[in-house]
This record gives structure tokens, sequence and C-alpha cells, in this order.
């Protein structure tokens, strides 16, 4: 596709900075088409840790320039607008969370990579919806608390031999999404292969087809031979799905699969940003490294 000239603006500042542009699969078009790469939070994560650029302009939210910025202490992570939050993080904090750890001696806790740097440092491990099961299964006890998703942790208990226990947070989006607006989709496209993210809700998830990550999801449908599907998770991802298969069929199940925080950066926001340098994302050193240890020990774990 022929890039606009804001987007070969995008192009030259980022080639000029020797910079990499790092954008999640729930960012709009326009930005996932000027992307060096686009993916889910662990994808995000392992390609932040091994770019040889100097500079990271992440499009994303909040917690993963964080954790561009946890691994990457040496380079320049930029996030081109600090109000892009996630509800989800926001649901624990560090003073809570060492609160319930005095009252779990002895439990370790796994905690999603959404969530907060200073959250991560007091874990022993993260996860993302990718790789949660075998980060669980990687750990020698018999109980493990999971942060901050309830979803995500309800969702780990069914392939794990461990007890569960969960932090009462979730995402305000995926949460949202209910068994009867799945079932009234469903009925409308009775061909269609649902596909959840496991940040639904568990009655969401039983009526689901596959349940993936959102690359696991794009992954999933590139490779299937149905040609519709209902996508159980933030819309943005349709663009990518919908340029990855043409001859093949889209529907969302809510319009509250929306993730505002998600579409506030805008191309002119890019530009902005790696012209002056702004906003850089880092994480004192006290925080730093007890996080990196949590997310060094979950990069460690490996994927299929
Ligand atoms: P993944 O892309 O890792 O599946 O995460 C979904 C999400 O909610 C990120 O904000
Ligand atoms: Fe956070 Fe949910 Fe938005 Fe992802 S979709 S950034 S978990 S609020």
């Amino acid at each position: 596709m022929e890039l606009t000239d804001r987007q070969k603006e995008v192009r030259g500042w980022l080639e000029k900075r020797r910079a990499i542009l790092l954008a999640h699969n729930y960012q709009p078009g326009e930005i996932q088409e000027v992307a060096d790469f686009v993916g889910d939070s662990l994808g995000l994560s392992m390609t932040a840790a091994k770019t040889p650029a100097e500079v990271i302009v992440f499009c994303g939210v909040h917690f993963m320039a964080e954790t561009a910025a946890i691994l990457c202490p040496d380079k320049t992570v930029l996030l081109p607008r600090l109000d892009v939050g996630c509800y989800m993080a926001d649901t624990v904090d560090a003073p809570r969370l060492r609160a319930r750890k005095a009252e779990l001696p002895g439990v370790p806790v796994v905690t999603y990579v959404n969530s907060t740097a200073a959250v991560k440092a007091e874990s022993d491990i993260c996860c993302t919806s990718a790789n949660a099961a075998k980060v669980v299964n990687s750990l020698t006890s018999s109980r493990v608390l999971m942060v901050p998703d309830r979803n995500l942790a309800l969702y780990t208990a069914r392939y794990v031999t461990k007890e569960v226990l969960y932090w009462e947070g979730c995402c305000n989006v995926h949460d949202g999404l209910t068994a009867a607006e799945v079932l009234s989709c469903k009925a409308a496209h009775p061909q269609a292969v649902f596909v959840a993210h496991p940040e639904c809700r568990p009655e969401v998830l039983d009526l689901a087809e596959v349940i993936r990550s959102t690359s696991g999801m794009l992954k999933f449908v590139r490779e299937a031979t149905a040609r519709e599907f209902i996508i159980g998770t933030e819309m943005g991802i349709i663009y990518t799905l919908q340029k990855e298969n043409p001859s093949k069929v889209f529907y969302s199940p809510s319009p509250g699969l929306l993730c505002p925080d998600m579409k506030r950066i805008s191309l002119t926001d890019v530009v902005a940003a790696l012209k002056e340098n702004r906003h850089q994302i880092s994480v004192p050193p006290e925080i730093r490294l007890p996080a990196l240890k949590a997310v060094e020990r979950m990069l460690a774990v490996p994927r299929d």
C-alpha cells in the first residue's frame, strides 16, 4: 500500500533517529502500516529486548513502553502520548499487592504484563495471554497467585494442575463482552468460527471455538479453512485480519470492544515524539531491576 505523506514523514524521522516503531495489534491501521513490528504483548517485549535500534517508539499503551524501558535501559523509549493508560493495569497497585503477598507466604506471584513496572517489581514472574499456562507450569509450587486479570487466571486454571488464586481485576473492554452478544452474533452468522481472547469472561470463553492472544488469533485465521470469523477481542485487530485475509469475513460481536487508550496516538504524535524526543519513558533502578527479573524469567520460558 502506498504510504501517505504523513506516513513517509514518520518513516523519514525513524531513519534519521535510527529508531524502530513497535505497534500493538489494536493500533489504528495507519499506525500499523508504518510500524517496523506489529504484534502481541509477548512479541513486542521480545522485539524490544533484541533490537539493535537506539530509539524505540512505542505505539501501544503506557505499560508496554514501560516494559521496553525495563528491558532496554540504555535505549531511548518514546511514548508519543502520556495519556494512554490501561484500565486493567490500574486494577492493582504495589501496596495492595504487597499486602496480599503477606497473606500468602511462599505463593509465587504471576503477573500479566498488562501491569505497571511497580507491580511487576513485586512479582516472581510475568506472563502474557500467549504463555500464561506455560509460565504457571514452569513454577514448582502447588499454588500461584495470578495478578491482575481474573479472567486470564480462570482460563489458565483450566490448563494447569496447580491451584490458581486470582486478583479481582479485569480489562473493561473484554470483560464487557457478554454471552448474549456472542450468541446473537452467532445466530446471525451461523457459519462463523468464534475466536476469543482469554481476557473475556469464562461464560464467553465457553462459547469460543478457539481462544488465543491477539497474534495467536492472526496465526489461527491465516491457517484456517473457514471463511467467516467472530472476533472476541478489541476491534483494531480486524484491520490486520482483513488485510491479511481479503477473502475472509470478520464480525465484531459488540460495539463495546473498543479500547480508547489504544486509539489515542496519531501519526502527528509520532512525528512530534521523534522530532522533540518526547515522551521518554524510564523506570527507576530500584523498580526496574526486580521488574526485569520477573520479565526475563518469563522470556526464558520456551515458546511453542
Ligand atoms: P495480547 O496482544 O498480548 O493478546 O494482549 C491483549 C491486550 O489487551 C493488550 O492490551
Ligand atoms: Fe488495557 Fe484492555 Fe485496553 Fe488492553 S484492551 S490496553 S487490557 S484496557
